[in-house]
């Protein structure tokens, strides 16, 4: 008897094909989100589940899911497992590092660049049949090239969104949980900072930590107002990081001069205070998604699922210590 695996939203057919190799699959093709309860009825038979960041992984539904062995995660974030709930109820949770990093850094330095230079601004500007022709002082934005760039949260994108600044020549400062050994720094030409220092001193400030209770509203007014008039707020990493509703108030007051943003506070729903500004881009959680990154994420995912379905670790396991229990 094969196990059985839900897969809670769509993915590619290879990812489909490498599962029914293993498994007795149960997709969902047609990419309808599950609400918690068609969720928990949906996997109430099930031996695992390749799940997606919209699906709440938590003991309520883990105590429906009595066969349940692993929650293959298709993403690198995993705020929405209780790994906890997880560890307890001996299961596997796993997540997709390392396969991200380049397109995530990539989509980091695209909100740099385009909060920067005023792109969408300047874009809407073209579509809506305002340009008159050139002028001297149009839309003048700001350099990226040799900017002070800050990273809040070093980690594997934070390290490839630092390498990308030394063809900018762009002094880097870091803030991170942990300092990193001299010759990591040395290597990414980056400096620790404490977190006010970095706030202080940046022209860009990008966020790339995890999202957790202690990272929740890590920038609020009180940070906002530690930084540059001149600085540029880029989020590419959770909502819920920043505090939307103060990052407004600041992007209209002029306490910092743009934002670029890819995820956000309670999405797909946003405060509709971003809609009425010019001075931020906006972009729908799309840090991951080039093609080639997202079927690498969705095998990654399915890879790690099977591995745990027969037996074996999962090569990206968080929780080391359900093994044991299964
Ligand atoms: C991740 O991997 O955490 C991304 O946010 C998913 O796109």
């Amino acid at each position: 008897m094969k196990p059985k695996i839900l897969v809670t939203r769509e993915v590619f057919d290879e990812t489909l094909s490498y599962l029914g190799g293993h498994c007795e699959v149960e997709s969902n093709q047609a990419d309808m989100p599950f609400d918690p309860e068609t969720l928990a009825q949906r996997l109430g038979d099930k031996d695992g589940v390749v799940c997606c960041l919209t699906d709440r992984i938590d003991d309520k539904l883990l105590a429906r899911c009595p066969q349940l062995k692993v929650a293959a995660n298709i993403a690198v974030g995993y705020n929405n497992i209780d790994l906890a709930a997880c560890t307890a109820r001996g299961v596997m949770a796993t997540n997709t590092p390392g396969v991200l990093d380049d397109s995530t850094a990539d989509l980091a330095w695209t909100l740099m660049l385009a909060a920067a230079r005023r792109l969408t601004e300047a874009e809407a500007y073209v579509r809506g049949g305002q340009w008159k022709g050139w002028h001297l002082k149009q839309m003048l934005g700001v350099d990226v090239h040799h900017a002070t760039l800050g990273i809040i949260g070093m980690g594997r994108i934070g390290q490839a969104i630092a390498r990308r600044a030394a063809g900018f020549k762009m002094p880097v400062l870091y803030h991170n949980r942990n300092r990193l050994p001299g010759d990591v720094e040395k290597w990414l030409s980056a400096t620790y900072a404490a977190k006010d220092e970095l706030l202080a001193q940046s022209d860009f400030v990008v966020l790339q930590m995890p999202y957790s209770p202690q990272t929740h509203h890590f920038i609020g007014e009180a940070e906002l107002k530690k930084m540059k008039p001149t600085a540029i707020l880029i989020n590419s990493t959770r909502g819920g990081v920043v505090d939307d509703a103060a990052l407004i108030r600041a992007l209209k007051s002029g306490t910092i001069r743009a934002a670029g943003l890819d995820v956000f506070e309670g999405e797909p729903k946003l405060n509709p205070g971003f809609l009425e500004l010019k001075n931020v881009v906006l972009a729908p959680h799309i840090g991951s998604s080039t093609e080639a990154t997202r079927r690498a994420m969705a095998m990654t995912a399915a890879k790690n699922a099977v591995a745990a379905l027969i037996g074996g670790t999962p090569p990206n396991l968080l929780n080391p210590e359900a093994k044991g229990k299964t």
